[in-house]
């Protein structure tokens, strides 16, 4: 897409990545992604609002075709999808200078080759003039690493977030117009950047709700012209507020978990509990993660093999572990032929969702009427721990 005017004296200058398939080497981007940067042209400086993952250089250098001065270039975050572009900017204009918080000076100058004389570092509520423009920085540690800062452009009301607020999706739209697409897009990508480090956040999200917002311009997916949605779940999602429904991560071999894992499904729908099972050699783990930012809780279905739980439900329950969702509740179900600690090794890798665990079923073989009833007895235990907490 072709730079796109916000207001006047700031564009957006970035890069679409409709077709990269993954982030992080994890989670799948059906819609692609954006690196979003921003120019900020004052009455007496420019100034450059991050820049793209450097496979992108040039569609952001041909964004900046006939900008013949910057003089500041805002690091906001050290991750190269937003400052692997600095070099070559630096480069490219060479009176501009870098301006970014001591620990993002700190990191940047570990990740690449950045000349120390060319840094500024700005200290949290710090400001620059570019003129009429004035630019504040806000130090926001941990969205999404330690040196994270957010700027904020005084004149215009203009909040740059970088990850914060973000969503993978490669849009030609500027705003987040269909904006149940959008949501939908931050909340997965929330699930996977910002719930494994939402404690932290909420202590800093007053800093960001205590400015006047008019726009929230992320460095990824659509810019937000109307602050409140996008403000008001992650309000919502930080809280770790849980809703009435669970989520089944499971992988079957011989169709016994299935059946388990199907049953378990139904039997939590007659009790008003809706549940969304996730097959794990296939599923897209984006949508999962999704699922578990509200989620109660969570059930794993594992076949037993060479006596533990299968690799694949392994490797999930590291996941959602690392993902640090809010479940409250947590459980195993599934199968084995001979014997095994299937149940026992997935409640111990699962422990540290600090969950309420539940007693595991686990089937000889194919479930047979006792193990039916035992997941009747699962789905009763769930409903109503569910009902005590009032969950919605
Ligand atoms: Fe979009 Fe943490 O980088």
């Amino acid at each position: 897409m072709d730079t796109k005017e916000i207001t006047k004296g700031i564009r957006w200058v970035g890069a679409l990545d409709p077709h990269r398939p993954l982030f992080d080497a994890l989670i799948p981007l059906p819609d692609g992604t954006s690196y979003n940067a921003y120019l900020v042209q004052g009455s007496e400086k420019t100034a450059l609002v991050d820049t793209v993952e450097p496979n992108m250089v040039d569609v952001l250098l041909a964004h900046l075709d006939g900008i013949e001065q910057i003089d500041l270039i805002i690091a906001q975050h050290a991750e190269q999808d937003h400052s692997g572009s600095i070099p070559t900017i630096l480069g490219r204009y060479p009176g501009a200078k870098l301006v970014t918080s001591p620990k993002g000076k700190g990191m940047l100058t570990s990740l690449m080759p950045i000349p120390e004389e060319r840094i500024i570092t700005v200290e949290d509520g710090e400001t620059l003039s570019l003129g009429d423009k004035t630019l504040k920085f806000i130090h926001l540690p941990w969205v999404h690493w330690p040196e994270t800062m957010v700027t904020y452009l005084q004149e215009d009301r203009i909040l740059f977030t970088c990850d914060c607020f973000g969503s993978h999706l490669a849009s030609d739209e500027l705003y987040a117009v269909d904006e149940t697409r959008v949501m939908r897009a931050a909340k997965r990508y929330y699930a996977e950047i910002m719930m494994p480090l939402r404690a932290v956040i909420l202590k800093g999200l007053p800093k960001i709700e205590a400015l006047d917002v008019a726009v929230i311009a992320p460095s990824h997916g659509p810019v937000h012209d109307k602050p409140q949605p996008i403000l008001s779940a992650y309000r919502h999602w930080l809280s770790g507020e849980c809703k009435n429904t669970v989520a089944l991560p499971y992988v079957t071999m011989h169709g016994s978990t299935q059946n388990m894992v199907t049953y378990l499904v139904d039997a939590l729908a007659k009790k008003g509990v809706p549940a969304e099972a996730f097959e794990l050699t296939t599923t897209d783990i984006g949508d999962l993660g999704a699922t578990l930012v509200d989620a109660a809780t969570v059930v794993f279905g594992t076949p037993t093999v060479l006596g533990g739980p299968h690799p694949n439900v392994m490797a999930g329950a590291y996941l959602v572990g690392v993902l640090r969702p809010p479940v409250k509740y947590a459980s195993v179900i599934g199968s084995f032929g001979w014997g095994g600690k299937a149940a026992e090794q997935l409640t111990e890798a699962i422990s540290g969702l600090k969950a309420e665990m539940l007693p595991p079923v686990m089937s000889k073989g194919l479930p047979k009427e006792a193990d039916y009833a035992a997941l009747d007895a699962l789905a009763a235990t769930i409903a109503q721990k569910h009902g005590e907490c009032n969950l919605m």
